[in-house]
């Protein structure tokens, strides 16, 4: 982030901060170390691009409740992270469409860039699903965002960043919408048995660790019925669906960089109490589906990789990373 940059960032945070409210021209240079005098003039682009900046004539300004549009420097603002933490510092990467962030996030991993990249876009031509399935994502209908992660975790730890994940991104749904998701194993979120929201974790390793992850996320957010195909329409259902409102996606996403930098700090007993909190499935009989083929059991919990614990119907408790799960129904038995 050049000085510019990092002067609009703060710009914006400080606006963000008193959303709604009124700030003086010399607080705002204050934050953003500018002459009070420069305010007005950096603040035009972002008129421009749709943030509504109203200068009163009493001489303060205000940012009344913003559209959804988005830019990085309103993300790298209002996530800061503190120099020498050894959090990432998050670096994003906003586009109009692209065919997967996934593959963006995965090119910039190959390249060395530092965990904390993130490629967000509004729209993508070739969204992907686990198990090699699509994800719809059509223009600004959701929030689909990859995050560029260095977690220095062996690979067959890579289960605790599938739990970490999908616990930040219902902590994050939380904070910018007001609802806790459950999670389907693994990492599903799901709200009166639809899915809002999916996450697509892709690690290239080094040796017996990972060189990195990338995390993708995608959320549902704007959509209504009749924006889902009609293969997913009776499965789906997204924020607005579920609330009557429409949200911001970069709010959503500032949401979830702040709940990456929580968990990320916490010990991951920690986590995997908060992940089995909003378990769908925990102690009930499920289905899974894997490549070995169906296997059905009591869902016990999480072990220290992240992995899931089924009883099976010998009474051996097997350990499985990856699958479809479902609860079963009588029929299922
Ligand atoms: C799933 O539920 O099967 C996972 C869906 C993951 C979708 C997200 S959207 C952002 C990122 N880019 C992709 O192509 N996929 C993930």
């Amino acid at each position: 982030m050049n000085t510019r940059q990092k002067q609009d960032a703060a710009l914006l945070a400080a606006l963000f901060s008193a959303r709604g409210g009124l700030v003086s021209r010399a607080e705002l240079a204050r934050a953003a170390m500018l002459s009070a005098g420069d305010v007005d003039a950096r603040l035009a682009p972002y008129i421009e691009a749709g943030y509504p900046v109203q200068f009163h004539p009493q001489g303060g300004i205000s940012l009344q409740e913003p559209p959804d549009v988005w830019c990085a420097e309103e993300i790298m603002g209002r996530c800061p992270v503190l120099e020498n933490s050894p959090l990432p510092a998050w670096n994003p990467l906003l586009l109009a469409e692209t065919a997967s962030t996934n593959d963006v996030a995965r090119e910039q991993g190959r390249k060395g860039a530092p965990a904390g990249f993130l490629a967000a876009s509004s729209r993508q031509t070739r969204g992907r699903g686990r198990l090699g399935r699509s994800w719809e994502s059509p223009q600004n209908g959701g929030l689909y965002v990859s995050i560029l992660l260095r977690p220095g975790l062996r690979s067959s730890e890579t289960g605790q960043l599938t739990i970490l994940s999908s616990v930040a991104t219902v902590d994050a749904v939380e904070a910018a919408a007001g609802f806790r998701p459950q999670i389907k194993w693994p990492n599903d979120l799901v709200v009166n048995g639809r899915k809002l929201a999916g996450l697509l974790i892709e690690t290239e390793p080094e040796g017996a660790r990972l060189a990195f992850a990338v995390v993708g996320i995608g959320i549902n957010v704007r959509q209504e019925a009749d924006d889902f195909s009609p293969a997913v329409r009776d499965l789906a259902t997204s924020l607005l669906l579920v609330t009557g409102q429409s949200f911001r996606r970069a709010d959503l996403l500032v949401a979830l960089l702040h709940a990456f930098s929580q968990r990320l700090e916490r010990p991951f007993a920690e986590v995997r109490e908060a992940w089995a909190a909003s378990s769908l499935t925990l102690g009930q009989r499920v289905t899974l589906t894997t490549a070995q083929g169906r296997k059905h059991g009591q869902a016990l919990g999480l072990d220290e990789s992240g992995a899931l614990l089924l009883r099976n119907d010998a009474g051996e408790v097997e350990t499985v990373t990856e699958g479809d799960m479902r609860e079963e129904t009588s029929r299922d038995q």
